[in-house]
């Protein structure tokens, strides 16, 4: 089953309407995982869409986008960048966190969303992006670029990019911040940490431009 069902008609459904909406979706059985969905947030008016792969433990917890550790490292990426968090909309390119147990049982290990999964959830995104009209989306990680770009998009190849995401937008790909927190070694994270503010400096550029 596809989110189309759940995503209030056309013309034009305000940002609130779609997450009322997509409290209630049951289009996939991530929403039996889940705790509660976690929609985007963010200014209206944003310029900048910023789109990761799904809420981690934390945010399922909160209901909120980011807001866990690789939301910190986000932060902190993101006002190196100089660009302010409270400027942009944060969102996820699947709304409901899948999770494995630890063997313990103790910890809801992530577990990487497949591709029926992402196409299920994708109408919430493209509402969100129909709404917002950005003038520049961020896709955080494969998950996300794959999912607006095409299967075959290689983050490694194309980061830092600009493509045009029809019919209003401009989209760029970077690494995911969980992917700079699991780097092993303190060196190599500085490194990709430093990668990644490159990669967003480009953003801060195209929207002075
Ligand atoms: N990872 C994501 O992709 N999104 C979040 O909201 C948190 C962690």
């Amino acid at each position: 089953m596809s989110a189309a069902a759940f995503v209030p008609p056309s013309p034009s459904p305000s940002l609130t309407s779609l997450r009322t909406a997509a409290a209630g979706c049951t289009a996939c059985h991530l929403h039996e995982l889940g705790t509660q969905t976690v929609f985007g947030e963010g200014r209206a008016s944003a310029d900048v869409v910023l789109v990761g792969e799904q809420p981690g433990d934390v945010e399922d917890r909160e209901g909120r986008p980011f807001v866990g550790p690789a939301g910190h490292l986000l932060d902190r990426a993101l006002e190196a960048a100089g660009i302010d968090r409270s400027a942009v909309y944060v969102t996820n390119t699947v709304k409901h966190f899948k999770w494995t147990p630890s063997p313990s049982g103790k910890r809801r290990i992530h577990a990487k969303p497949d591709t029926r999964e992402v196409a299920a959830c994708k109408p919430w995104l493209e509402a969100e992006i129909a709404v917002l009209r950005p003038r520049l989306v961020v896709a955080l990680g494969a998950t996300a670029a794959q999912a607006l770009l095409g299967k075959s998009f290689k983050v490694t190849q194309h980061r830092g990019e600009v493509f045009d995401l029809p019919p209003a937008s401009r989209i760029t790909a970077t690494i995911h911040p969980s992917a700079i927190l699991r780097s092993p070694g303190a060196e190599s994270r500085a490194v990709e940490f430093d990668r990644l503010v490159d990669d967003l400096r480009v953003v801060a550029e195209e929207l002075s431009g």
